[in-house]
């Protein structure tokens, strides 16, 4: 039978914290809105709360109200109610899975496929796991079991060892779903597009023509509502260790033999595993981090990081972090990569900025026009989807004096737009693992970022900050190699430190 058609029944763990309520149920949502999920699949919230099946269908409709987009659809929530089933138990009782297990196969209504997603703090990842195997729900006779894991997998690369070898003990690598939710997106799919579906990129897509390629993603929120989590994590494990580098594996990548998830997946580890090593006593040539301090977004005073509550007295937990890599292989050589991702910043964006070399001999010098700017591809994931070229033309008239031109490749299509969530939990229900990551992925991200780690834990007495609604400290481009790089904050190009 074919996968996509299998019923399946979908556990969620966590279904009152802020990823379910946020992504996952909207998410199905906008599914069933879409009749996209299939027949019979149910959905069970398993929490400590001691709510009926009625009771969670009134909270999940009053939270759909608030978060899915164009809001609530009577008839939709309707159909959509009548997959909705609660499970009270507690992740850390025994007996709370035998009472799942129970109710799972005594009636007709949940099929047999499950899906558990872990939508918990990691720290209760092992408790989750366990009494999954204690009560062998993890079994798989004639039906599938798939687990579902949030990142951060681990909290640095022992960790995550330890982590992957306890889900190993029980679990088939096949059976195991490690999110990163950026590779649901539509534009970040579209990176692959971009560059093996245009053959014109290829011969350009090297170090012979690309000056530096710059990851940036910043957003306005601040870690209200999740200081707890975020101060022992901080930006560098929370953005940089995954999407981040994922986004720097997609463009560095070479073409996939094919499209299945290994293919692409090794293709994705070799790009990680060329990433030259950052020495103990090079960190502060490669890594930068700083803290927000009060500032004002959107016309309206925000608070410090250290003024949020939940945050440890005098924390220097980075809440913007920057990097500097090489991937050293043939294709990349000498070519740095900037990452840089900020939480309280001016505004909310992400781009892939690829910045190419200036063209080698300065023809025009003579000229009204004394130094040409160089060209950018510009690959904009948020909120605006949108590939740019820019390119120098001719201004009219006599003089010799040129302006940037903007080739757009937006591909914003408002009405078939989906959330990262929608894509990746059909991929699960479909067996398909090629956007979910594999662990040597997870382990080479983690190997990179390792160092520069361990060196910001042992250097706890002095952090830069920036005032919140700002775009990060300006001492942060001090990681450039050269002076005629800066940062590029937007696709345009009148916003950038220039
Ligand atoms: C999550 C991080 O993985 O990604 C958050 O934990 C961050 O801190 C979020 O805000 C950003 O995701 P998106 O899809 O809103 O850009």
């Amino acid at each position: 039978m074919n996968p996509i058609t299998e019923p399946c029944t979908l556990i969620i763990f966590g279904v009152t914290g802020h990823l379910s309520i946020n992504k996952l149920l909207p998410a199905l949502y906008h599914l069933e809105e879409g009749n996209r999920l299939p027949d019979k699949v149910t959905i069970i919230g398993f929490g400590r709360r001691d709510w009926s099946d009625e009771q969670w269908s009134d909270v999940v409709k009053h939270e759909i109200k608030e978060h899915a987009r164009g809001g609530l659809n009577e008839s939709v929530f309707e159909r959509f109610s009548k997959r909705l089933h609660f499970q009270t138990g507690d992740l850390r009782d025994e007996s709370s899975f035998e009472d799942l297990k129970h109710r799972l196969e005594n009636t007709e209504t949940f099929p047999v496929n499950h899906i558990f997603y872990l939508a918990i703090r990691p720290q209760d990842y092992n408790f989750a796991t366990k009494n999954l195997v204690i009560s062998g729900l993890h079994e798989e006779n004639n039906c599938y079991c798939r687990l579902v894991i949030e990142k951060p997998f681990g909290h640095d690369l022992e960790s995550s060892e330890v982590l992957n070898t306890q889900l190993h003990k029980s679990f088939r690598e096949e059976q195991l779903y490690r999110i990163d939710h950026y590779l649901g997106k539509d534009t970040v799919q579209n990176i692959l597009v971009f560059r093996f579906a245009n053959l014109l990129l290829e011969p350009l897509w090297n170090r012979n023509y690309i000056d530096h390629v710059q990851i940036t993603h910043a957003e306005t929120a601040g870690v209200a509502g999740r200081s707890h989590y975020y101060d022992s994590a901080g930006a560098l494990r929370d953005m940089i260790q995954s999407h981040l580098l994922q986004m720097l594996a997609l463009v560095a990548m070479e073409p996939p033999a094919h499209l299945d998830a290994n293919a692409l997946r090794d293709e994705k580890v070799k790009a990680l595993r060329s990433i030259r090593p950052i020495s103990r006593n090079s960190v502060n040539m490669h890594a930068f981090r700083a803290q927000y301090a009060q500032g004002n977004i959107d016309g309206e005073v925000v608070p410090g990081y250290l003024e949020e509550d939940d945050v440890a007295h005098g924390s220097t937990t980075e809440t913007f972090a920057a990097m500097k890599l090489y991937v050293d292989n043939w294709r990349w050589k000498g070519v740095p990569f900037y990452l840089r991702t900020g939480k309280r910043m001016k505004e909310d964006n992400f781009l892939v900025s690829i910045r190419f070399k200036r063209p080698p001999q300065q023809l025009f010098k003579d000229t009204a026009l004394k130094q040409m700017e160089p060209n950018w591809i510009l690959l904009n994931i948020q909120p605006e989807e949108c590939l740019r070229i820019e390119m120098q033309v001719k201004k009219s008239g006599l003089e010799l004096e040129t302006r940037i031109t903007q080739l757009d490749a937006c591909s914003c299509d408002e009405k078939h737009k989906i959330d990262a969530y929608e894509a990746l939990l059909l991929e699960v229900m479909e067996g398909d693992q090629s956007q979910f990551l594999r662990f040597d992925e997870v382990s080479w991200a983690w190997k990179i970022v390792d160092p520069v780690l361990r060196s910001w834990m042992e250097e706890q007495d002095y952090i830069h900050t920036y005032p919140a609604g700002t775009w990060g400290p300006d001492v942060s481009s001090r990681l450039f190699d050269s002076n005629d790089q800066f940062w590029r904050n937007k696709l345009d190009a009148k916003d950038c430190d220039l």
